[in-house]
């Protein structure tokens, strides 16, 4: 995958951080050990001209330089054991003057022999992680400020249970599904009218998935799918590249929660672009959350039936009962 320069730049910048902090931390080490310890500083001076002594025979032609080398070698380990006896003697560790890089591999550089190295990758794949949270508006939306006082706790002529009673159980069932992520399989289908609480509840998982630390991606059907197609069509390069990043991102993140389904206009592209989505995701072994205001009669005249027996067979669809949660907080005065 190509990665997001943007976010590599912000990784390698995180990278060089670290370094600089390295290499402060080291000038500490070395000036305190140096004004408590001389006799160390003069080792290290004395280490540094046999190695320029080293490099200077090597490059010499002609001439015997094995034996001379052979004794600076000699003088240096000498030099080196005394070094670490001063070292322990005063109460240090043997390595306390050491190169200090927090990746041994790349010595902080990100790179191994060109190819970039497990640190940065991690650091890039931590900015990845951020930038698509950044995308979620999770503003005040939380498990703990879903009120179940919006929904009605008359209790239903019929089957006996109040649409409070029954909100509660899919409640439940959203919490218990983001704080074991990593353990479920399934997806979920978040159906019902609008102003129920779907994007609200979806906005919950979104939150505690995150927090995990997994990569969450947010966006509407007409927005996810629009970037298909711009990825598809746009004539300007920048524009094409940026989509396919975003397409990317829909694909790859470990939970999508694509919002409003339905609300977009069906053609030939969009229906194979949601088929993409959808099918790559399950391949792929990632989660997907829908919201839709429509039913599953509607879903079936909508979509193929490739997409509805996916939507049917691997999400868990929960259905929103209630009243337009929208028109109850005007009645109230709440917005
Ligand atoms: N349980 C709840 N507690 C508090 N506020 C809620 C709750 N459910 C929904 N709301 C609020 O009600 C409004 C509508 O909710 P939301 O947007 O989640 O509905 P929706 O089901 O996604 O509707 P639509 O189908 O129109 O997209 C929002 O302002 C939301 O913050
Ligand atoms: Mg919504």
């Amino acid at each position: 995958m190509a990665l997001d320069g943007k976010l590599l730049a912000r990784a390698r910048d995180r990278l060089e951080k670290i370094k600089r902090e390295n290499e402060t931390e080291f000038t500490r080490r070395q000036t305190l050990v140096y004004s408590k310890v001389p006799e160390i500083r003069e080792i290290d001076s004395r280490l540094r001209a046999l190695m320029a002594d080293v490099i200077r025979l090597t490059l010499k032609k002609g001439g015997d330089v094995g034996q001379a080398v052979k004794s600076i070698q000699n003088e240096s380990l000498e030099l080196q054991a005394r070094r670490a006896e001063l070292l322990v003697e005063n109460g240090w560790p043997i390595d306390y003057l050491d190169d200090n890089y927090s990746c041994k591999k790349c010595r902080d550089t990100g790179y191994v022999a060109g190819k970039i190295c497990d640190c940065l990758k991690e650091l890039y794949d931590q900015e990845v992680a951020k930038s698509l949270s950044c995308l979620l508006k999770l503003g005040q939306q939380s498990f703990e400020t879903f009120d179940l006082g919006y929904y009605d706790d008359t209790a239903d002529p019929v089957t006996g249970i109040s649409p409070r009673e029954y909100m509660e159980t899919v409640y439940r069932h959203c919490l218990e599904y983001a704080q074991t992520f990593e353990r479920r399989t399934e997806s979920l289908l978040l159906r019902g009218d609008t102003g129920l609480g779907k994007t609200f509840l979806s906005a919950c998982i979104a939150r505690v998935v995150s927090a995990k630390g997994f990569s969450v991606v947010y966006d509407t059907a007409v927005s996810a799918l629009g970037a298909f197609e711009t990825q598809k069509f746009a004539r300007i390069p920048s524009e094409a590249e940026e989509a396919e990043f975003r397409v990317r991102q829909i694909l790859d993140c470990d939970l999508m929660i694509l919002d409003d389904l339905g609300t977009e206009m069906v053609t030939a592209f969009s229906s194979s672009a949601l088929y993409t989505l959808i099918n790559t995701r399950i391949i792929n072994g990632k989660k997907t959350v829908i919201n839709t205001n429509l039913s599953s009669e509607e879903l079936r005249r909508r979509y193929s039936p490739q997409i509805c027996s996916r939507l049917e067979g691997e999400f868990w669809n929960l259905e929103f009962v209630g009243r337009d949660i929208r028109s109850i907080k005007k009645e109230r005065g709440l917005s």
